[in-house]
């Protein structure tokens, strides 16, 4: 079957985008990476969506990062990035990271939720279904359940793996102990860790004091998700909540609660040293994350095609001087 559109690709996306070896392997990522968890559910508009995918592959963005219960409805994210898809890149399937993952609660019962050996290996067949892949290229465990043994949920990456439904396996939010055992047993197993998903902004710096260097040590990549912290690191909440946006919508993660006095302040203080480096606070936050070496790439979600552009602006200038870093140091 034929790609249904006249998208072709812009011939020169490749010299636009920096691109770093996911740890110790030979694969590697572009530095900003596109995620689906908002903006590309069946509640969405699909032409937004479908935009903001191309525009990213025409820049370079390879990386595109999915997980079962997307949506919302949970799901609709797949189904409609394939249908992306098939519209407009059956040529480039090879061209492009595309990653999943499982652990959330996503469908009734027992089984629906959580890290269990039947919750992935019947979550990678309905996310392979719903995307039309053959295969995944990262499939990752979404979170430590809290009483799987990870052994358990291991293996199962592993078999993933294996059987030719995954080409890579990653981990997210495991605690630190826990993704020592993992690291460990996927390495074992001659099938290592490629790539370890974390929380990590400005805002939020908890994985710098283990799991930075623990996935380095071991060889894996690290991948920053809500490096703008959801928003609140951009110039989105300065002035209060917009109508349009993520904290005032019913089906976003951000709540208004989040949104604190102290964090606006600190925002404000940023933008002003974002101001003087001559980027939006949006394309600092990103260059911060960035330059760290053992980051892999950041994965920004976005609501437009305007704030994709605006976030790989942040490649242009991602060292800080001392003294920038300083000031930054304070405020955070
Ligand atoms: N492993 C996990 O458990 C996990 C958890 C969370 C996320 N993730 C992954 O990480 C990805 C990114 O997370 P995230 O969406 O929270 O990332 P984020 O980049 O911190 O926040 C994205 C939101 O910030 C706002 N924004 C982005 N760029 C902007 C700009 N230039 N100017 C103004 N506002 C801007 C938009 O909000 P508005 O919608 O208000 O415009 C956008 O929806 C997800 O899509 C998912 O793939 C993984």
């Amino acid at each position: 079957m034929n790609q249904t559109t006249d998208y072709q690709p812009d011939a020169h996306r490749y010299a636009r985008m920096p691109y770093a070896y996911c740890g110790k392997s030979g694969l590697r990522l572009p530095r900003v990476s596109l995620g689906l968890w908002h903006n590309f559910g069946s509640v969405d508009d699909f032409g937004v969506a479908t935009d903001m995918v191309k525009y990213a592959f025409d820049h370079g963005v390879t990386h595109f990062d999915l997980a079962n219960n997307y949506g919302p409805a949970p799901g609709s994210a797949e189904t409609n990035f394939g249908r992306i898809l098939r519209e407009n890149f059956q040529d480039y399937r090879d061209e492009m990271i595309i990653s999943s993952k499982a652990g959330h609660e996503m469908w009734a019962g027992p089984y629906g939720d959580g890290s269990s050996r039947k919750n992935l290996m019947a979550s990678v067949d309905q996310s392979l279904r719903r995307t039309g892949l053959d295969y995944f290229d990262i499939f990752y465990s979404h979170r430590y359940d809290g009483v799987t043994p990870v052994e358990e949920t291991t293996r199962a990456l592993i078999d993933i793996v294996k059987q030719g439904k995954a080409l890579y396996a990653g981990i997210s939010k495991y605690p630190p102990h826990l993704a020592r055992v993992v690291y460990q047993m996927l390495a074992d197993a001659g099938v290592p860790c490629l790539i370890s998903q974390y929380r990590y902004s400005l805002f939020d710096r908890e994985v710098e004091a283990e799991i930075l260097p623990l996935a380095a040590r071991f060889g894996s990549g690290f991948i920053a998700f809500s490096p703008l912290a959801q928003g609140l690191l951009t110039d989105k909440y300065l002035h209060g909540i917009p109508e349009r946006s993520r904290a005032a919508r019913s089906t976003g993660f951000l709540q208004t609660s989040q949104v604190t006095p102290e964090r606006i302040e600190a925002a404000r203080r940023l933008n002003a040293i974002a101001e003087r480096r001559g980027q939006t606070l949006a394309e600092m936050a990103l260059a911060w994350v960035l330059k760290d070496e053992r980051v892999t790439s950041v994965i920004v979600g976005t609501s437009s095609v305007a704030q994709l552009a605006d976030n790989l602006k942040a490649l242009e200038h991602t060292t800080f001087a001392p003294e920038e870093l300083d000031a930054i140091g304070k405020i955070v």
